[in-house]
Protein backbone atom coordinates (compact mmCIF):
# COMPACT_ATOMS: atom_id res chain seq x y z
CA UNK A 1 0.00 0.00 0.00
CA UNK A 2 1.47 3.46 -0.49
CA UNK A 3 0.14 6.74 0.80
CA UNK A 4 0.35 10.59 -0.52
CA UNK A 5 1.56 12.22 2.15
CA UNK A 6 1.39 15.96 2.08
CA UNK A 7 4.52 17.67 4.28
CA UNK A 8 4.70 21.13 5.49
CA UNK A 9 8.00 21.78 6.74
CA UNK A 10 7.33 25.38 7.76
CA UNK A 11 9.44 28.11 9.39
CA UNK A 12 12.40 27.94 12.31
CA UNK A 13 12.79 24.34 13.91
CA UNK A 14 9.83 22.78 11.84
CA UNK A 15 12.18 21.83 8.54
CA UNK A 16 14.41 20.12 11.38
CA UNK A 17 12.15 18.17 13.42
CA UNK A 18 9.68 17.30 9.97
CA UNK A 19 13.19 15.98 8.48
CA UNK A 20 14.65 14.50 11.60
CA UNK A 21 11.13 12.69 11.68
CA UNK A 22 10.27 11.21 8.29
CA UNK A 23 12.83 8.40 8.36
CA UNK A 24 11.37 7.31 11.71
CA UNK A 25 8.08 7.35 9.71
CA UNK A 26 9.78 5.43 6.78
CA UNK A 27 11.68 2.92 8.71
CA UNK A 28 8.04 2.08 10.47
CA UNK A 29 5.98 1.92 7.13
CA UNK A 30 8.31 -0.26 5.74
CA UNK A 31 8.03 -3.01 8.32
CA UNK A 32 4.56 -2.60 8.22
CA UNK A 33 4.19 -3.15 3.86
CA UNK A 34 3.12 0.79 3.32
CA UNK A 35 5.21 2.91 1.71
CA UNK A 36 4.72 6.67 1.26
CA UNK A 37 4.80 9.46 -1.52
CA UNK A 38 5.67 12.59 0.34
CA UNK A 39 5.01 15.91 -1.35
CA UNK A 40 6.62 18.80 0.51
CA UNK A 41 5.71 22.05 -0.07
CA UNK A 42 6.54 25.63 1.40
CA UNK A 43 3.65 26.44 3.57
CA UNK A 44 3.91 29.50 6.30
CA UNK A 45 6.76 32.36 6.00
CA UNK A 46 8.54 30.72 3.68
CA UNK A 47 5.69 30.46 1.23
CA UNK A 48 5.22 34.42 1.69
CA UNK A 49 9.17 35.27 0.78
CA UNK A 50 8.68 32.71 -2.63
CA UNK A 51 4.73 33.54 -3.56
CA UNK A 52 3.49 36.21 -1.62
CA UNK A 53 1.01 34.13 0.35
CA UNK A 54 1.50 32.34 3.45
CA UNK A 55 -0.62 29.52 1.91
CA UNK A 56 -1.03 28.64 -2.15
CA UNK A 57 -4.22 27.46 -3.30
CA UNK A 58 -2.25 24.82 -5.11
CA UNK A 59 -0.84 23.79 -1.56
CA UNK A 60 -4.02 23.63 -0.08
CA UNK A 61 -5.53 21.29 -2.96
CA UNK A 62 -2.31 19.03 -2.48
CA UNK A 63 -3.71 19.00 0.62
CA UNK A 64 -7.05 18.27 0.07
CA UNK A 65 -6.17 15.35 -1.84
CA UNK A 66 -3.40 13.81 0.19
CA UNK A 67 -4.15 10.82 2.88
CA UNK A 68 -2.67 13.10 4.86
CA UNK A 69 -1.01 16.18 5.99
CA UNK A 70 2.29 16.72 8.53
CA UNK A 71 2.98 20.37 9.68
CA UNK A 72 6.25 21.46 11.27
CA UNK A 73 5.82 24.80 12.33
CA UNK A 74 5.34 28.32 10.83
CA UNK A 75 6.07 31.80 11.94
CA UNK A 76 9.06 33.97 12.72
CA UNK A 77 10.12 37.65 14.21
CA UNK A 78 10.62 38.08 10.21
CA UNK A 79 7.54 38.03 9.27
CA UNK A 80 5.57 39.54 12.18
CA UNK A 81 4.89 42.70 10.68
CA UNK A 82 2.97 41.65 7.82
CA UNK A 83 -0.43 42.43 7.92
CA UNK A 84 -2.76 39.65 9.53
CA UNK A 85 -3.66 37.60 6.25
CA UNK A 86 0.05 37.50 4.89
CA UNK A 87 1.01 35.95 8.32
CA UNK A 88 2.17 32.46 8.60
CA UNK A 89 -0.22 31.63 11.10
CA UNK A 90 -2.98 32.97 8.83
CA UNK A 91 -1.74 30.42 6.42
CA UNK A 92 -2.28 28.03 9.22
CA UNK A 93 -5.76 29.19 10.00
CA UNK A 94 -6.55 28.85 6.26
CA UNK A 95 -5.49 25.56 5.83
CA UNK A 96 -7.57 24.19 8.86
CA UNK A 97 -10.66 26.06 7.78
CA UNK A 98 -10.37 25.11 4.36
CA UNK A 99 -10.04 21.12 5.28
CA UNK A 100 -12.71 21.24 7.75
CA UNK A 101 -10.58 20.22 10.32
CA UNK A 102 -12.99 20.77 13.70
CA UNK A 103 -11.77 18.23 15.85
CA UNK A 104 -8.07 19.58 17.85
CA UNK A 105 -6.29 16.42 19.45
CA UNK A 106 -3.81 17.00 22.05
CA UNK A 107 -2.73 14.08 24.44
CA UNK A 108 -0.39 14.90 27.47
CA UNK A 109 1.30 12.30 28.70
CA UNK A 110 4.27 11.92 31.28
CA UNK A 111 6.83 9.57 30.16
CA UNK A 112 8.80 7.42 32.85
CA UNK A 113 11.75 9.31 33.66
CA UNK A 114 11.03 12.78 32.45
CA UNK A 115 8.56 13.30 35.57
CA UNK A 116 11.49 15.97 37.01
CA UNK A 117 11.26 17.95 33.48
CA UNK A 118 7.94 19.32 34.24
CA UNK A 119 7.18 22.54 36.82
CA UNK A 120 4.52 20.47 38.57
CA UNK A 121 5.17 18.00 41.29
CA UNK A 122 6.53 14.79 39.89
CA UNK A 123 4.08 12.69 42.47
CA UNK A 124 0.83 15.15 40.70
CA UNK A 125 2.20 14.42 37.41
CA UNK A 126 3.20 10.59 37.83
CA UNK A 127 1.23 8.10 35.12
CA UNK A 128 -0.66 11.32 33.91
CA UNK A 129 -1.87 10.34 30.09
CA UNK A 130 -4.87 12.63 28.86
CA UNK A 131 -6.33 13.83 25.98
CA UNK A 132 -7.76 16.69 25.10
CA UNK A 133 -10.03 16.89 22.16
CA UNK A 134 -10.89 20.93 21.85
CA UNK A 135 -13.70 21.51 18.91
CA UNK A 136 -11.22 23.72 16.57
CA UNK A 137 -14.17 25.56 14.13
CA UNK A 138 -16.64 27.15 15.79
CA UNK A 139 -17.44 28.78 19.17
CA UNK A 140 -16.01 32.48 20.21
CA UNK A 141 -13.36 32.56 17.45
CA UNK A 142 -15.62 32.26 14.82
CA UNK A 143 -19.29 33.14 16.10
CA UNK A 144 -21.58 36.18 14.82
CA UNK A 145 -21.76 38.97 15.48
CA UNK A 146 -18.47 40.28 16.45
CA UNK A 147 -16.31 43.83 15.67
CA UNK A 148 -15.26 46.41 17.94
CA UNK A 149 -16.17 50.44 18.35
CA UNK A 150 -14.53 53.02 20.14
CA UNK A 151 -16.34 52.03 22.83
CA UNK A 152 -17.13 49.04 22.69
CA UNK A 153 -15.99 45.65 21.62
CA UNK A 154 -17.98 41.94 21.39
CA UNK A 155 -17.70 38.64 20.12
CA UNK A 156 -20.43 35.70 20.28
CA UNK A 157 -20.16 32.00 21.57
CA UNK A 158 -22.63 29.92 19.64
CA UNK A 159 -22.50 26.48 18.62
CA UNK A 160 -25.10 24.60 16.59
CA UNK A 161 -26.73 20.85 17.56
CA UNK A 162 -24.24 19.64 14.79
CA UNK A 163 -21.38 20.80 15.58
CA UNK A 164 -21.44 19.77 19.33
CA UNK A 165 -22.42 16.27 17.61
CA UNK A 166 -19.71 15.70 15.75
CA UNK A 167 -17.25 16.60 18.30
CA UNK A 168 -18.81 14.54 20.77
CA UNK A 169 -18.56 11.95 18.53
CA UNK A 170 -14.67 12.29 18.13
CA UNK A 171 -14.41 12.44 22.21
CA UNK A 172 -16.50 9.36 22.39
CA UNK A 173 -15.01 7.42 20.05
CA UNK A 174 -11.42 7.75 21.64
CA UNK A 175 -12.50 7.76 25.32
CA UNK A 176 -14.08 3.92 23.99
CA UNK A 177 -10.31 3.51 22.78
CA UNK A 178 -8.76 4.62 25.80
CA UNK A 179 -9.96 3.79 29.77
CA UNK A 180 -13.65 4.94 28.92
CA UNK A 181 -14.19 7.99 30.76
CA UNK A 182 -15.30 11.22 29.13
CA UNK A 183 -15.02 14.64 31.24
CA UNK A 184 -17.24 17.52 29.06
CA UNK A 185 -15.91 20.73 30.29
CA UNK A 186 -18.14 23.73 29.93
CA UNK A 187 -19.80 26.73 31.35
CA UNK A 188 -23.29 25.93 32.13
CA UNK A 189 -23.57 27.29 35.78
CA UNK A 190 -22.92 30.77 33.77
CA UNK A 191 -23.50 30.48 29.75
CA UNK A 192 -26.93 28.82 27.51
CA UNK A 193 -24.55 28.39 25.14
CA UNK A 194 -22.60 25.87 27.82
CA UNK A 195 -26.05 24.66 28.62
CA UNK A 196 -26.84 23.70 25.00
CA UNK A 197 -23.61 22.18 24.64
CA UNK A 198 -24.25 19.81 28.21
CA UNK A 199 -28.03 18.84 26.66
CA UNK A 200 -26.70 17.72 23.00
CA UNK A 201 -23.26 15.89 24.94
CA UNK A 202 -25.47 14.05 26.79
CA UNK A 203 -27.57 13.25 24.40
CA UNK A 204 -24.55 11.67 22.65
CA UNK A 205 -23.69 9.86 24.97
CA UNK A 206 -26.77 7.33 25.13
CA UNK A 207 -24.95 5.90 22.23
CA UNK A 208 -21.74 5.10 24.41
CA UNK A 209 -23.43 3.61 27.12
CA UNK A 210 -19.50 1.83 27.73
CA UNK A 211 -18.46 5.41 28.41
CA UNK A 212 -18.75 7.02 31.81
CA UNK A 213 -19.35 10.66 31.05
CA UNK A 214 -18.61 13.80 33.77
CA UNK A 215 -19.30 17.17 33.66
CA UNK A 216 -17.28 20.28 34.83
CA UNK A 217 -17.09 23.96 34.98
CA UNK A 218 -13.97 25.37 33.37
CA UNK A 219 -12.22 27.26 35.95
CA UNK A 220 -12.92 23.94 38.40
CA UNK A 221 -11.12 21.87 35.42
CA UNK A 222 -8.32 24.85 35.20
CA UNK A 223 -7.31 24.11 38.78
CA UNK A 224 -7.85 20.51 38.45
CA UNK A 225 -5.50 19.80 35.69
CA UNK A 226 -2.81 21.71 38.01
CA UNK A 227 -4.23 19.28 41.03
CA UNK A 228 -4.61 16.21 39.97
CA UNK A 229 -4.30 15.67 36.27
CA UNK A 230 -4.00 11.71 36.40
CA UNK A 231 -8.25 11.89 37.42
CA UNK A 232 -8.79 12.78 33.50
CA UNK A 233 -8.70 10.58 30.59
CA UNK A 234 -10.11 12.42 27.55
CA UNK A 235 -11.16 15.58 28.15
CA UNK A 236 -13.96 17.33 25.48
CA UNK A 237 -14.40 21.01 25.07
CA UNK A 238 -15.56 23.81 23.26
CA UNK A 239 -12.60 25.91 21.18
CA UNK A 240 -11.61 29.27 23.43
CA UNK A 241 -11.89 26.16 26.53
CA UNK A 242 -9.62 24.33 24.99
CA UNK A 243 -6.98 26.29 23.86
CA UNK A 244 -7.17 27.51 27.48
CA UNK A 245 -7.11 24.18 29.05
CA UNK A 246 -5.03 22.43 26.25
CA UNK A 247 -1.93 25.02 26.71
CA UNK A 248 -2.20 24.21 30.72
CA UNK A 249 -1.97 20.06 29.74
CA UNK A 250 0.68 20.95 27.25
CA UNK A 251 2.98 21.92 30.85
CA UNK A 252 2.74 18.14 31.92
CA UNK A 253 4.85 16.48 30.12
CA UNK A 254 7.52 19.16 30.83
CA UNK A 255 8.59 20.75 27.27
CA UNK A 256 6.62 21.44 24.20
CA UNK A 257 8.59 19.79 22.36
CA UNK A 258 7.54 16.40 23.67
CA UNK A 259 3.54 17.54 22.83
CA UNK A 260 1.95 16.13 19.27
CA UNK A 261 -1.61 16.92 17.93
CA UNK A 262 -4.01 15.62 14.82
CA UNK A 263 -6.43 18.10 13.85
CA UNK A 264 -9.40 15.90 12.19
CA UNK A 265 -12.27 16.96 10.03
CA UNK A 266 -14.66 14.39 8.24
CA UNK A 267 -12.38 13.70 5.51
CA UNK A 268 -9.11 14.99 6.16
CA UNK A 269 -6.17 15.37 9.06
CA UNK A 270 -3.20 17.39 9.76
CA UNK A 271 -0.74 16.67 12.04
CA UNK A 272 2.11 19.04 13.98
CA UNK A 273 3.98 19.34 17.26
CA UNK A 274 2.11 21.33 19.16
CA UNK A 275 4.79 23.57 19.24
CA UNK A 276 6.06 27.06 17.01
CA UNK A 277 8.67 27.72 15.20
CA UNK A 278 11.20 28.13 18.06
CA UNK A 279 13.22 31.04 16.46
CA UNK A 280 15.52 31.41 19.71
CA UNK A 281 17.09 27.45 18.37
CA UNK A 282 15.88 27.35 15.09
CA UNK A 283 19.56 26.05 12.79
CA UNK A 284 20.66 24.82 15.55
CA UNK A 285 20.04 21.49 15.39
CA UNK A 286 19.06 21.71 18.90
CA UNK A 287 15.55 21.04 18.92
CA UNK A 288 13.49 18.03 20.34
CA UNK A 289 11.90 15.99 17.55
CA UNK A 290 9.52 13.47 19.93
CA UNK A 291 6.58 15.75 19.31
CA UNK A 292 6.57 15.31 15.95
CA UNK A 293 7.24 11.55 16.03
CA UNK A 294 4.73 11.48 18.17
CA UNK A 295 2.42 13.15 15.74
CA UNK A 296 3.85 10.88 13.00
CA UNK A 297 2.14 7.80 15.73
CA UNK A 298 -1.06 9.83 15.44
CA UNK A 299 -0.93 9.69 11.44
CA UNK A 300 -0.35 5.78 11.48
CA UNK A 301 -3.12 5.32 13.49
CA UNK A 302 -5.57 7.58 13.09
CA UNK A 303 -5.18 8.63 9.23
CA UNK A 304 -3.88 4.89 8.04
CA UNK A 305 -5.58 2.64 10.88
CA UNK A 306 -2.20 0.96 11.75
CA UNK A 307 -2.71 1.00 15.72
CA UNK A 308 -0.06 -1.33 15.95
CA UNK A 309 2.41 0.72 14.19
CA UNK A 310 1.12 3.89 16.56
CA UNK A 311 1.63 1.59 19.15
CA UNK A 312 5.23 0.90 18.29
CA UNK A 313 6.17 4.05 17.79
CA UNK A 314 5.26 5.27 21.22
CA UNK A 315 7.24 2.80 22.67
CA UNK A 316 10.10 3.35 20.36
CA UNK A 317 10.07 6.80 22.06
CA UNK A 318 9.29 5.52 25.88
CA UNK A 319 12.83 3.07 25.29
CA UNK A 320 14.76 5.72 23.96
CA UNK A 321 13.86 8.39 26.36
CA UNK A 322 14.50 5.12 29.25
CA UNK A 323 17.75 4.93 27.97
CA UNK A 324 18.55 8.00 29.17
CA UNK A 325 18.53 10.15 25.86
CA UNK A 326 18.17 13.61 26.08
CA UNK A 327 17.80 16.48 24.25
CA UNK A 328 18.44 19.72 25.21
CA UNK A 329 15.27 20.92 26.48
CA UNK A 330 14.60 17.91 28.64
CA UNK A 331 17.79 17.32 29.74
CA UNK A 332 19.24 16.62 33.47
CA UNK A 333 22.08 16.11 34.75
CA UNK A 334 23.47 11.72 34.09
CA UNK A 335 21.55 11.50 30.86
CA UNK A 336 23.13 11.52 27.10
CA UNK A 337 22.17 14.95 25.34
CA UNK A 338 21.85 14.97 21.65
CA UNK A 339 20.44 17.24 18.69
CA UNK A 340 17.59 16.84 16.60
CA UNK A 341 19.02 14.26 14.02
CA UNK A 342 20.67 12.08 16.67
CA UNK A 343 17.69 11.91 19.52
CA UNK A 344 15.36 11.03 15.86
CA UNK A 345 17.63 8.74 14.71
CA UNK A 346 17.99 7.05 18.42
CA UNK A 347 14.34 6.51 18.04
CA UNK A 348 14.39 4.89 15.07
CA UNK A 349 16.84 2.74 16.12
CA UNK A 350 14.38 2.10 19.27
CA UNK A 351 11.80 1.02 17.02
CA UNK A 352 14.08 -1.26 14.96
CA UNK A 353 15.22 -3.62 17.75
CA UNK A 354 11.64 -3.64 19.75
CA UNK A 355 10.38 -4.57 16.52
CA UNK A 356 13.15 -7.52 16.08
CA UNK A 357 12.01 -8.39 19.42
CA UNK A 358 8.51 -8.26 19.37
CA UNK A 359 7.42 -8.49 15.94
CA UNK A 360 3.55 -9.06 15.93
CA UNK A 361 3.43 -6.31 18.27
CA UNK A 362 2.33 -6.26 21.92
CA UNK A 363 -0.54 -7.78 22.95
CA UNK A 364 1.15 -11.53 21.23
CA UNK A 365 4.13 -10.59 23.39
N1 LIG B 1 1.43 25.66 14.99
C1 LIG B 1 2.40 26.54 14.77
O1 LIG B 1 3.05 26.51 13.74
C2 LIG B 1 2.74 27.55 15.84
C3 LIG B 1 2.35 27.33 17.17
C4 LIG B 1 2.77 28.25 18.14
C5 LIG B 1 3.54 29.34 17.76
N2 LIG B 1 3.86 29.53 16.45
C6 LIG B 1 4.74 30.62 16.00
O2 LIG B 1 6.09 30.28 16.34
C7 LIG B 1 6.85 31.47 16.61
C8 LIG B 1 7.52 31.36 17.97
O3 LIG B 1 6.50 31.30 18.97
P1 LIG B 1 6.76 31.05 20.51
O4 LIG B 1 8.19 31.37 20.82
O5 LIG B 1 5.68 31.71 21.25
O6 LIG B 1 6.50 29.48 20.72
P2 LIG B 1 7.46 28.24 20.40
O7 LIG B 1 6.66 27.03 20.64
O8 LIG B 1 8.06 28.39 19.07
O9 LIG B 1 8.63 28.34 21.49
C9 LIG B 1 8.39 28.49 22.88
C10 LIG B 1 9.61 27.98 23.65
O10 LIG B 1 9.65 26.55 23.58
C11 LIG B 1 10.87 26.11 23.00
N3 LIG B 1 10.55 25.01 22.09
C12 LIG B 1 9.51 24.95 21.23
N4 LIG B 1 9.56 23.81 20.53
C13 LIG B 1 10.65 23.15 20.95
C14 LIG B 1 11.23 21.90 20.59
N5 LIG B 1 10.69 21.10 19.65
N6 LIG B 1 12.36 21.54 21.21
C15 LIG B 1 12.90 22.31 22.16
N7 LIG B 1 12.40 23.49 22.54
C16 LIG B 1 11.29 23.91 21.95
C17 LIG B 1 11.42 27.32 22.24
O11 LIG B 1 12.83 27.23 22.13
C18 LIG B 1 10.94 28.47 23.09
O12 LIG B 1 11.83 28.70 24.15
C19 LIG B 1 5.84 32.62 16.52
O13 LIG B 1 5.95 33.21 15.25
C20 LIG B 1 4.49 31.95 16.70
O14 LIG B 1 3.43 32.66 16.09
C21 LIG B 1 3.50 28.64 15.49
Amino acid sequence: MNYKIVVLPGDGIGPEVVEASIPVMTEVGKKFGVSFDFDVRLFGGCSFDKFGEPVTVETLSACANADAVLLGAVGGPKWESLPHDKKPEAGLLKLRKSLELYANIRPARVYTGLAEGSTLKKEVIAGVDLVVVRELTGGLYFGQPRGMTEDKGWNTMAYTKDEIIRIAKSAFELAKKRRKTLCSVDKANVLEVSQFWRNVVLEVARDYPDVKLSHMYVDNAAMQLVRNPAQFDVILTENMFGDILSDIASMIPGSLGMLPSASLGTKYALYEPVHGSAPDIAGQNKANPIATIASIGMLFDNSLGMHIASDYIQKSIEKTLEQGYRTADIYSEGTTLLGTKEMAEKVKESFLQIFEEQPYGFAVA
